[in-house]
């Protein structure tokens, strides 16, 4: 049973009302005390579970955090900027979201000595010199997105290595499923299939050549729960399917899909966005027993159904 293994613990998600905060509070809602911070700016209140405790807010909120990290056992850290593109307009945001509120949830872990998984990411390998990446591989970002993932995944292992806390990084690659909105800042999946559906054309940024691994939130869910127990704390885990697809045959797999007439078309490529990008998941699943199980077909298909 999806969560089971995660039981009678206080749980915090931070961006619980978000696209993956609210999957992984689905999950436990069941046998945990389950705690939601959210301020709702890109989250909802329909994907909360309803016998979750919500506490509305900003995490850069001092007094907002405390409360909602009073008493806590294990936190789920998703509250985010998730948009390398805002990040490129906005990278003191980006910081103070990403970096500044990531070390005040960390002190407060210390406090109540609780386990924090958070949400790193693939952008802070930036241009990988091969493909696919492993986790030691070498880290450039190309985007205030990536430079602020990847302190944070330096804070989640320093804090265990100077404070012996228990934390996880997972380092996703490119999250897709339901709940995931469609907007200037979303996530491509969400903006093609918008697009596709309202037969507008579907607007690939530059040649369409740049790769990226899909992973549908249901593995990121199964990821989070293994790293919730895991004794391989204070490492960092690449999380995805392990094989990308251009963005190219991305647009035409979404039209093909929808059984849309739309176009696709090129603009301007993205400042700041990476060409390649797949994991190697070799060691999440061999020390976190993580397996993905969506393919992106599959995953599309049911996508488009909802
Ligand atoms: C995404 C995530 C980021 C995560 C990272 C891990 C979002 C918004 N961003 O960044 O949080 O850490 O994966 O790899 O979910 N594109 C188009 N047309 C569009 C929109 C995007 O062609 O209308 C292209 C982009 O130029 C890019 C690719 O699609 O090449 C993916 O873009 P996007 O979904 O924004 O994700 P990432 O930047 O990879």
């Amino acid at each position: 049973m999806p969560g089971s293994e995660v039981h009678d613990e206080t749980v915090l998600i931070t961006g619980g009302a978000g696209f993956i905060g609210s999957h992984i509070a689905d999950a436990l809602t069941e046998h945990n005390d389950i705690r939601i911070l959210d301020n709702f700016s890109t989250g909802s209140r329909e994907n909360v579970p309803a016998t979750a405790t919500t506490i509305e807010g900003d995490i850069r909120d001092e007094k907002t955090l405390a409360a909602a990290m009073d008493g806590v056992d294990l936190v789920f850290h998703q509250a985010a900027l998730v948009s390398v593109q805002q990040s490129v307009e906005q990278p003191e945001v980006s910081h103070a979201i990403n970096v500044e509120a990531t070390i005040e949830v960390l002190e407060h872990a210390r406090k109540e000595d609780a386990r924090v998984v958070a949400a790193s990411s693939a952008a802070i390998y930036g241009e990988p010199q091969t493909v696919p990446v492993t986790e030691s591989d070498p880290k450039t970002p190309t985007s205030p997105y990536g430079v602020d993932k990847l302190s944070l995944d330096h804070y989640l292992r320093l804090y265990h290595d100077l404070y012996d806390l228990e934390t996880v990084a997972l380092r996703y690659f490119n999250v897709y499923g339901p709940r995931q909105t469609a907007g200037d800042y979303s996530g491509v999946i969400s903006i093609f299939k918008e697009q596709a559906m309202n037969g507008d054309p579907i607007t690939v940024n530059g040649d369409g050549g740049q790769t990226r691994d899909f992973v549908h939130v249901d593995d990121i869910v199964h990821a989070n729960l293994r790293a919730a127990t895991t004794t391989h704390v204070g490492d960092a885990y690449n999380i995805g399917t392990g094989s990308s697809v251009t963005i190219q045959e991305l647009a035409e797999a979404i039209r093909d899909v929808t059984n849309s007439a739309s176009d696709i078309v090129h603009t301007d490529p993205r400042p700041g966005d990476i060409r390649h990008s797949c994991p190697d998941i070799t060691k999440a699943r061999e020390q976190l027993e993580y397996s993905p199980s969506v393919s992106l077909e599959d995953g599309l298909e049911t996508l488009v159904q909802l």
